[in-house]
């Protein structure tokens, strides 16, 4: 686990191969294990694998060029009817998301989170395109596939950003 997390890095170059059925229910599985406030889950998945749709997006996402390689995008969206306290699904849709990208890594699947929230435009183009209702808040978009690249581990490590007791 801990290696996993160390080892996931956002992938922008995929293989030109589909994910397999079992794969993809397995990363959305540790997605919708994730906590949430008071359990609500007020998550939803809106799997994209046609390849019209995944140009589309590239229309509405400034910085989603590594579709044009990769073989799917998940949408993450938050229910505002059903998360704990107004925009706490922002926090839960966070935490599914850090799930799944690390559940991906652990599988051989390469991930990128494009973001969405908090660009209000961004959100209702992604509402309009994929036919949500009003109270279903795109969050994010997540590119997944098969990497076509490699990128090292970087050190990240900050002594500076830790803080004991007061600031
Ligand atoms: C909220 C959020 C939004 C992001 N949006 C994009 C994006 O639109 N396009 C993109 O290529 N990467 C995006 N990323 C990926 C970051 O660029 C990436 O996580 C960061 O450079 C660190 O690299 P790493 O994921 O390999 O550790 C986003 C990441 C987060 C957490």
């Amino acid at each position: 686990m801990i290696e996993t997390i160390y080892k996931r890095r956002s992938i922008r170059k995929y293989q030109d191969k589909p994910i397999e059925e079992e794969k993809l229910n397995e990363v959305l599985r540790c997605a919708m294990y994730a906590p949430s406030a008071m359990n609500k889950q007020p998550w939803d998945f809106i799997v994209c694998t046609k390849r019209e749709l995944l140009d589309e997006i590239q229309k509405i996402h400034p910085y989603s060029s590594m579709l044009k390689t990769a073989p799917c995008c998940i949408i993450v969206t938050g229910n505002t009817k059903t998360e704990y306290a107004t925009g706490s699904y922002i926090q839960d849709c966070a935490a599914a998301v850090e799930n799944l990208l690390l559940g991906a890594a652990s599988v051989g699947l390469g991930t990128c989170w494009l973001g969405i929230y908090p660009d209000k435009k961004r959100q209702e183009a992604f509402r309009e395109f994929l036919n949500m209702p009003q109270e279903i808040m795109p969050f994010c978009a997540i590119a997944i596939g098969y990497p076509n690249e490699e990128i090292m581990t970087p050190n990240r490590f900050d002594k500076s950003k830790i803080h004991f007791d007061k600031w």
